[in-house]
């Protein structure tokens, strides 16, 4: 069993840079699908779910060369069009295969996804939209078949603007004959990193609000691209600063990115400063409660509402968090009560009363942002936090612990014979 070990109550100071995001690379790696000429990634996250895509990529017949963060990905052996079982079930994101390869080949088969257990998350958007491009899909026994003789653009209506269903039907509409055009599409930064690498492929795409019209081609190239910085990664670190009484600032971010959490750091007491790629975030004093939303981009993203949850936990006051995006994202709840924590749930909102502080537990990580969470109380709790289920941060944060100790932390990774 693997474990982080903490020596919490040290304030973190100091610098940490931030790599590139998890969320834009794992798309950005689908998108190469769409070409038999060489797409070049730069600043890919070490993490295992990019491992996890980089394999796919390899069994569907694509040629993938790793190098530190950067990476290339060019036509091997022919491309196949089923899709591993093992991949897409350790991972969501690799369901967004499926779009690519009907676009290519007129036919793909895709197990139905696995990844974080934060609510049912289904993948009906994601298949009315290959649905609406003229695709026909069946459902057998966990398995998805979706063939088209050709995807033709079409006028979409999300009901929800989801981030995967958007990816992937931007990604297919790419190679579709004629105009798409996805209304209340997500914008989140990721999407839009996929659409400045799409357009580096030579597809025609233009966004306005909430719409993104897609003039499909016969072909796209290759390209090369660096990834935008980890907007999750930076604003847990920051959070790190603000629940040990520290100071921490982080670079390269795009300010813009991290809007409303900054927005929610001040009102919750910190001082925060953008100096160009760089934010900082000191804590002046103690925190104070407050309420906050989650919603899609440009609210507050639902990825960082279980780490700002764990700042809260010491404010001064109540605070209110509604979770708006994924209903089951409240898992963490159960193990910061463990470590002192008040929080109330109703529904999908909770309330935490702020103590003066947090204890030191045996904790499991629940998923990856849930483990985020812990991590933070750990850090600023008295005495020792022991978090199981790296697993889980590990998919979303690389070298975690090294950044960490770099700041003062007091942290270890222990493989211990279970
Ligand atoms: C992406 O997941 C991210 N993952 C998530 O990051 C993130 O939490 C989420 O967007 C929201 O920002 C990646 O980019 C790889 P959605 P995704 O489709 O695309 C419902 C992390 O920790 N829905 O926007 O799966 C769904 O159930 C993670 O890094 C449908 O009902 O999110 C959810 O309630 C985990 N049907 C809501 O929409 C569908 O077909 C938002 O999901 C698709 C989604």
């Amino acid at each position: 069993m693997t474990s982080f070990v903490i020596e919490g109550g040290e304030p973190l100071v100091g610098h940490v840079r931030i790599g590139g995001a998890k969320n834009a690379a794992l798309p950005a790696c689908v998108a190469s699908l769409l070409t038999e000429d060489p797409v070049v990634l730069h600043s890919i996250p070490q993490l295992r779910d990019v491992s996890t895509i980089l394999y796919m990529l390899g069994a569907l017949g694509k040629r993938v060369v790793r190098h530190e963060s950067n990476v290339s990905v060019a036509t091997g052996g022919g491309l196949k069009p089923e899709a591993n079982a093992y991949s897409v079930g350790q991972m969501r994101a690799s369901f967004l295969v499926l779009g690519p390869l009907v676009a290519r080949l007129g036919r793909a088969v895709v197990p139905l996804p696995g990844g974080c257990a934060i609510g049912a998350r289904p993948v009906d958007l994601h298949l009315d939209g290959m649905r609406s491009l003229g695709a026909y899909v069946e459902e057998r026994e966990g398995v998805v078949v979706v063939s088209a003789k050709k995807l033709v653009g079409a006028t979409i209506h999300l009901p929800f603007p989801s981030v995967g269903a958007t990816e992937q039907i931007t990604m297919a509409a790419c190679l579709a004959e004629g105009e798409t055009v996805i209304h209340n599409a997500a914008i989140e930064p990721e999407v839009m990193d996929l659409i400045d690498l799409l357009i580096k492929m030579g597809a025609q795409i233009a966004v306005s609000d909430r719409m993104i019209r897609i003039v499909g081609r016969s072909s796209l190239g290759g390209a090369e691209h660096t990834l935008i910085p980890d907007r999750m990664e930076a604003g847990t670190l920051l959070l790190a600063g603000g629940i040990t009484g520290g100071s921490v600032s982080v670079s390269p971010v795009v300010p813009e990115h991290l809007g409303a959490f900054l927005l929610a750091l001040r009102a919750a007491g910190l001082d925060v400063e953008i100096d160009g790629a760089t934010v900082t975030a000191r804590c002046v004093s103690r925190p104070i409660g407050i309420e906050l939303q989650t919603s899609p981009h440009p609210g507050f993203p639902t990825d960082l509402h279980p780490p700002m949850a764990a700042l809260l936990t010491t404010a001064k006051g109540t605070s209110w968090i509604a979770e708006s995006v994924f209903e089951r994202r409240f898992a963490y709840t159960e193990s910061l009560r463990k470590m002192g924590a008040r929080i109330v749930q109703d529904g999908k909102m909770i309330s935490i009363q702020g103590v003066d502080r947090l204890i030191g537990q045996f904790v499991e990580a629940p998923d990856i942002r849930g483990g985020a969470a812990l991590l933070l109380a750990g850090l600023a709790a008295q005495g020792r936090t022991v978090i199981t289920g790296l697993h889980h941060l590990d998919r979303g944060h690389a070298n975690l612990e090294t950044k960490l100790k770099s700041i003062g932390a007091r942290i270890e990774r222990r493989e211990e014979a279970t």
